[in-house]
């Protein structure tokens, strides 16, 4: 049964969507004809059958950019934009359009860094060339990714090596020295945490020098210290997709910080971390005030 489901995954999904639409649509009939105090459940039904065809047919498609600024020295005199996308999945519930608007929205942007923060596939390698329009988006300071665990599952060499056939640096385990206008930032990117063997603490060549870190996941940074980076950015949890005001994320999020670092800004171990809601989804192609995101930091160093 279970291997059925998994194989018939998208159907199942749709029968399941379907399924609880009727059922709340005919809660919300019923109660709305019993009248009284039904009626507030007949208005309760009708917002979650609002809410649930939302997050399937609009979340998905509402792009957004979200912006940074961190200072990492007291008087800045540069900022480097760094463009950071992340949790791609194709094969999964998107089509070659998405991922093309993706990069068009990436170049608009003007990166001096645009990073590629993991997850290219899910399931499959067969539409990872979807994410070819990348190949033309062109960054001033460079243009780096690391993998991501979805893509351990499948074929890490063979996605590597088409990422850097589009002139992408792999850059786990690695740092670079990047500098404008005669002022310099330190970049380093870990290996993927659950999969791969990430290097913590990240190499830093010089504790003067301002530092950030990038990983698919955010844990790493639960084994740092504020002296081995100034500031980490990551992708990985989709800030669980489907999230309400105030509550935050329904489901449960896959990394052991867990709600305490699901999306945004956030402090820990003393350190800025910021983690991205991803561009895609993985499980089930749903989002609700939750939308795939862009992030777009810029770094005062
Ligand atoms: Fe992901």
């Amino acid at each position: 049964m279970k291997e059925w489901i998994e194989r018939h995954y998208e159907r199942v999904f749709d029968a399941a969507i379907i399924l609880l639409a009727a059922f709340l649509t005919l809660i919300a009939y019923l109660t709305y004809r019993a009248g009284g105090y039904w009626m507030v459940l007949s208005f309760l039904s009708s917002v979650g059958l609002f809410m649930l065809a939302h997050s399937i047919f609009f979340g998905p498609k509402r792009l957004t950019v979200t912006r940074y600024r961190e200072r990492l020295v007291h008087h800045p005199g540069a900022w480097i934009r760094v463009v950071f996308l992340s949790d791609f999945h194709t094969g999964g519930f998107r089509d070659a359009d998405w991922y093309e608007r993706l990069a068009h929205e990436a170049q608009s942007l003007d990166p001096d860094v645009l990073f590629l923060g993991g997850d290219f596939c899910v399931d499959s390698l067969q539409h990872l060339d979807h994410l070819r329009p990348f190949e033309r988006v062109t960054a001033r300071l460079g243009r780096y990714f690391v993998l991501g665990n979805h893509d351990f599952l499948e074929d890490p060499v063979a996605i590597r090596d088409t990422v850097r056939s589009w002139g992408f640096v792999d850059l786990t385990n690695s740092g670079i020295s990047l500098s404008k206008e005669g002022h310099y930032l330190q970049l380093t990117a870990l290996d993927d945490h659950l999969f791969g063997s990430p290097i913590v603490p990240p190499f830093r060549a010089s504790a003067e020098l301002p530092h950030i870190t990038i990983a698919h996941e955010p844990d790493g940074v639960m084994d740092m210290s504020s002296k081995d980076t100034d500031l980490y950015i990551a992708g990985h949890t989709h800030g669980g997709q489907v999230r309400l005001p105030v509550i935050g994320s329904l489901l449960p999020i896959p990394s052991k910080l867990g709600r305490r670092a699901d999306c945004g800004r956030k402090m820990i171990n003393g350190i800025r971390l910021l983690v991205s809601q991803g561009t895609g989804e993985a499980d089930f192609r749903a989002r609700l005030f939750c939308p795939p995101e862009i992030m777009v930091v810029e770094v005062g160093v």
